[in-house]
């Protein structure tokens, strides 16, 4: 445009590239953008919500057809959306779901929410973003903000997202705007939602990031621009890198009082009571979910490629890959004490849901505690409020009262539900291994701590 005579320039303003933005803009502020959500999982759902009730008319796109037709009843299967406030949304009209595509004719913009896990040789697993963004790309039209929420490594959203986007001949910047914003999500946290957790957001060009900034300031209580697609993608991998790293290094610290028979939670009670420069973190039987064990590997990958070797991520997934077998040495240890082999004993598992208070199985380290349970011959059963039944190597199992407990010849409390009687499972337990410290008001000879 700068080579253009600056009569043509004054006289192609009205027309050329602020238009696109301006009308987008104004459909944002006015709430008349038609806003479509890819993937109604655990982040996407909450947020197609937020956005109906910002006023905005939404839709939301998932392959999965028994998912998009429980939204369109108002049947919710996400913890954090309750079906009270999903339903009415419906009714009004300003929510709807379908698995088809071509529904993205009619959109303004689009949140992509869809999986990122890593396949079994930790290699990230972008199958999921391509198929989305092919599909995207076929009813792709002038005017939209696009933006991938997906947790991914840095470059993705130039890399990979904006050329199968591009190939619509649109430019970037100016007929349409491309964003990452990480999904920063805490499934079963009362206290932060959606709505209240700070927006980080990164576009492929400053008109993008102001794109995207402005549209999540409709619903969201506070977003945080920064320059890129590249910084906003990092931002989310330092986030749970962070994490992994202090669990890590707390699990360490669990190994090593143990050895000289400290108890570890009371140090760390201890240590958080210092003001400034210290921030808690707890061991446990292992990482669970599928950001904390998985969402640094997509750094560790992508730093790999630039010859970094990320050294405090394998060395963290290292020793947090330790802890199940810990775990059950405990229990194993418990047992011979009491003078039963672990062999043929019946060992009862306490929560198996990756962490308190939700039904999210993926990753859950109980897993990984009933196989090697399993494995060395003791007779599993478990209860988990949240989790009915389960599969594990051609073994099923219903989850229990927490009744069966008592019957066990040993307990072992994997995941600290709240609605857990933990006063009962004191009284009545023969013998109890807590690796969450879910007993720490209770003194007794029958638990073993972490
Ligand atoms: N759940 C969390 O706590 C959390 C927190 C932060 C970030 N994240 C990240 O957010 C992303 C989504 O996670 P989630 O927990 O919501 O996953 P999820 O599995 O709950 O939901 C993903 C949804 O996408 C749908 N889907 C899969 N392929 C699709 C396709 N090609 N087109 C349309 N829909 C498709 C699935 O059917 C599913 O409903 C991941 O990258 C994850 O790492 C999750």
């Amino acid at each position: 445009m700068s080579e253009l005579p600056l009569a043509a320039q004054t006289a192609a303003l009205p027309l050329a590239p602020q238009t696109t933005a301006a009308t987008l803009q104004e459909k944002i502020l006015q709430r008349r953008a038609r806003v479509g959500v890819v993937g109604l999982g655990y982040v996407g759902l909450p947020l197609a919500v937020e956005f109906a009730r910002a006023g905005f008319e939404v839709t939301g796109i998932d392959i999965r057809a028994d998912k998009t037709q429980r939204v369109n009843l108002g049947d919710s299967y996400v913890g954090d959306v309750p079906s009270a406030i999903l339903k009415p949304l419906v009714d009004a009209g300003k929510l709807r779901a379908t698995p088809d595509f071509s529904a993205v004719r009619d959109l303004d913009t689009i949140n992509i929410c869809v999986p990122t896990p890593l396949r079994k040789t930790k290699d990230p697993d972008m199958s999921y973003i391509v198929s989305s963004c092919q599909e995207v790309a076929k009813y792709f039209h002038a005017g939209m903000l696009v933006i991938l929420e997906s947790t991914t490594y840095p470059g993705t959203t130039d890399e990979l997202v904006l050329p199968m986007l591009a190939e619509s001949g649109l430019q970037v910047g100016r007929d349409f705007f491309l964003c990452f914003s990480p999904e920063r999500v805490d499934p079963g946290n009362p206290t932060y939602q959606t709505a209240n957790i700070p927006k980080v957001v990164g576009g492929h060009t400053p008109a993008c990031t102001e794109m995207g900034r402005l549209f999540y300031s409709q619903a969201l209580q506070r977003v945080v621009p920064v320059s890129s697609t590249r910084v906003a993608e990092m931002v989310k991998l330092l986030e749970n890198t962070y994490r992994m790293i202090n669990i890590g290094l707390a699990n360490e610290i669990a190994l090593m009082c143990d050895r000289m028979g400290i108890n570890v939670w009371e140090v760390i009670e201890a240590a958080a009571t210092k003001p400034f420069g210290f921030m808690p973190f707890y061991p446990g039987p292992g990482l669970g979910g599928h950001c904390i064990p998985i969402d640094p590997f997509y750094l560790s990958w992508k730093t790999k490629q630039a010859g970094i070797e990320a050294r405090f991520i394998e060395l963290a997934g290292y020793i947090n890959g330790q802890m199940p077998q810990f775990v059950v040495e405990k229990v194993q240890n418990a047992l011979n004490q009491a003078g039963k082999p672990l062999m043929r004993s019946r060992v009862h598992v306490m929560g198996v849901a990756y962490k308190r208070d939700i039904d999210d199985l993926r990753e859950s380290p109980a897993l990984d505690v009933m196989l090697l349970l399993k494995r060395r011959g003791a007779v599993l059963s478990y209860t988990d409020p949240f989790v009915p039944s389960l599969k594990l190597e051609g073994l099923e199992l219903n989850s229990q009262p927490q009744d069966a407990a008592a019957s066990a010849d040993c307990v072992v409390i994997v995941t600290d539900h709240s609605a857990f009687d933990y006063q009962q499972l004191v009284a009545r337990a023969i013998l109890i291994v807590d690796s969450r410290n879910a007993l720490k008001a209770f003194q007794s000879d029958k638990i073993v701590r972490l």
